[in-house]
């Protein structure tokens, strides 16, 4: 069966069409993959407009599903359901998936499959390396998200973790616009970061440990971690880029409030080494920050593999430290290809496969949901 799937939870629009294969430990390939980034269009905004990208969605989303039929030589004829991105993400923009999806599978006589986006990000695991070792922990890292999964079997996901303010991705992309490398930040630091020195600057890593009056109840499910180690798995980033803005702040002489940029009052920039400098030890210290807590839930969880996935994974430190510290440890670490780590539509075809066969088909009832749970 091929499962058409779509993805416009942000500004990519993005569809699939996902096969299976018939084969238990690798069920499913990708028979084409179409992603329209919208990535120009909000660059000169510095991040992604909500409006902008709902209204480049409804302008894309037809051809891009053309694409994706025409890519896997198939026609709208060989396809078996329709899976769509229900939520998290920007509610206009996952209306335009939601509502084409409905009423392309409508009328089809198809059936349709929502899917969280985050398992999306994780199943892109599967799409990529086949099933992993169970249990397995899944760290999600993207631009809107920080959690970490306890897989314990397939298609069964238990948050044990989660940012408690930005996002690693989001900071990525904070750190970026106010060192002046664009939009998205995420690549352009990774880039620079290999000209810089990690130990130039010693930035600061929360650790959400100690007894805190006002601490939220521990995201972990009661009993399934250590009872004192429940609250460290949850990660913080604001703090991070609260120091990075004052080292810029502080090094270009600009005012300690208002915006800060790595160009001070005249215009003068920042060197380049020091910007270098800057981002790989910003990065030593984001990734450290979302390897310890992985790997460490792993250890107390008895997983049997470690996945990464998200835009994040995409980075090239996160991927070689991951590596390294998983052949120290000897637990097996998985990462997506780059075309399956930032957003598309195949994880979502992947996801919609494995949600298809294991519950009851879903109604025409739900709708795109900002928040949503998982
Ligand atoms: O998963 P994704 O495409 O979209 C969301 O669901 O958010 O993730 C996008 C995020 C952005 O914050 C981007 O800066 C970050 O992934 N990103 C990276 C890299 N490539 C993309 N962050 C660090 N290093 C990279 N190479
Ligand atoms: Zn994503």
């Amino acid at each position: 069966m091929h499962l058409l799937a779509l993805e416009t939870s942000c500004d990519e629009t993005a569809a699939a069409v996902v096969t299976e294969t018939g084969d238990a430990a690798r069920p499913w390939r990708v028979s084409s993959n179409i992603v329209a980034s919208q990535t120009a269009i909000h660059r000169a905004w510095g991040g992604v407009v909500p409006e902008l990208a709902s209204r480049q969605h409804v302008r894309d989303i037809c051809g891009v599903v053309d694409a994706a039929l025409t890519d896997a030589r198939l026609t709208i004829d060989d396809i078996g359901g329709v899976a769509v991105t229900q939520g998290p993400g920007l509610v206009g923009s996952l209306l335009v998936g939601v509502s084409f999806a409905k009423a392309l599978a409508w009328a089809r006589g198809l059936p349709i499959v929502p899917v969280h986006h985050l398992a999306g990000h994780i199943e892109s695991l599967t799409l990529a390396h086949g099933e992993l070792p169970l249990p397995a922990a899944v760290l999600v890292v993207s631009g809107g998200h920080t959690s970490l999964y306890h897989v314990p079997e397939p298609g069964i996901y238990q948050l044990i973790g989660r940012t408690r303010d930005d996002a690693a991705g989001e900071a990525y992309d904070k750190v970026a616009k106010l060192l002046g490398l664009g939009y998205p930040g995420g690549p352009a630091i990774d880039r620079l970061a290999r000209e810089g020195r990690d130990d130039a600057f010693s930035f600061p890593s929360a650790r959400l440990t100690h007894a805190d009056r006002n601490a939220p109840a521990p995201t972990a499910p009661p009993g399934l971690l250590p009872a004192d180690a429940a609250r460290r798995v949850d990660f913080s980033f604001s703090g991070l880029k609260t120091a990075v803005l004052r080292l810029v702040r502080e090094r270009t002489g600009a005012p300690p409030t208002g915006r800060a940029a790595a160009t001070d009052a005249a215009g003068t920039e920042l060197p380049r080494q020091e910007v270098a400098d800057i981002c790989a030890s910003f990065q030593r210290v984001v990734v450290a920050a979302l390897l310890d807590r992985t790997f460490e839930a792993a250890g107390w969880l008895g997983s049997r593999s470690i996945g990464i996935a998200g835009g994040v994974s995409a980075n090239s430190r996160l991927r070689a430290d991951a590596a390294a510290r998983g052949a120290r440890h000897g637990i097996p670490v998985f990462v997506p290809p780059i075309w399956l780590s930032t957003d598309n539509a195949a994880m979502i075809g992947a996801a919609g496969f494995r949600r298809l066969r294991s519950s009851a088909p879903a109604g025409w009832e739900f709708n795109a949901e900002a928040s949503l749970a998982m």
